[in-house]
């Protein structure tokens, strides 16, 4: 199936780049301490989709912001990142879960992406807030193969 590596020392706080990973666009955030915080402090059972969506999770896993983050993500042998670092990581699918637009970055009422196709919002976290996407923005399979390096796949 392929994997896509993602070089991390690239990305600055609060910035975002659009990879492709097995034929498909993928959003990558290294996300800002508030970002962060903002997605946190969302209850989960006030979202219109309560799941995770995370490839490297239960199926029925909560969406809570750290099941959302790359601190999901497991850890080559002998690797060392902190929990900060992994906890800002953001990596989703970019195909909106209503058909498949890819949402705008830095736009919509949540400050994260916003689908221009129908209306869909989603927050810092990739999550669906408001609008016709049933689901969450997916998160791939991920390991930390460096301390500066993501394996998607
Ligand atoms: Fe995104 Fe319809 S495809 S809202």
């Amino acid at each position: 199936l392929g994997t896509t590596d993602i070089a991390l020392g690239e990305l600055e706080e609060g910035q975002e780049v659009t990879i492709m990973f097995r034929s498909m666009p993928h959003f990558v955030r290294l996300r800002s301490a508030s970002e962060v915080e903002d997605a946190a402090n969302v209850q989960v059972s006030s979202l219109p989709d309560r799941l995770a969506r995370n490839r490297n999770l239960d199926d029925n896993a909560p969406a809570t912001d750290d099941n959302r983050s790359a601190l999901t993500a497991e850890i080559a042998d002998g690797v060392e990142i902190s929990d900060d670092l992994r906890r800002s990581l953001l990596v989703t699918s970019a195909s909106c879960t209503h058909l498949g637009c890819v949402p705008t970055e830095g736009a919509g009422e949540f400050g994260a992406w916003f689908c221009p196709c129908h209306g869909s919002h989603y927050d810092t976290s990739g999550r669906i807030r408001r609008g016709p996407a049933p689901e969450n923005l997916p998160i791939p399979p991920m390991t930390f193969i460096s301390a500066t390096t993501l394996r998607l796949g």
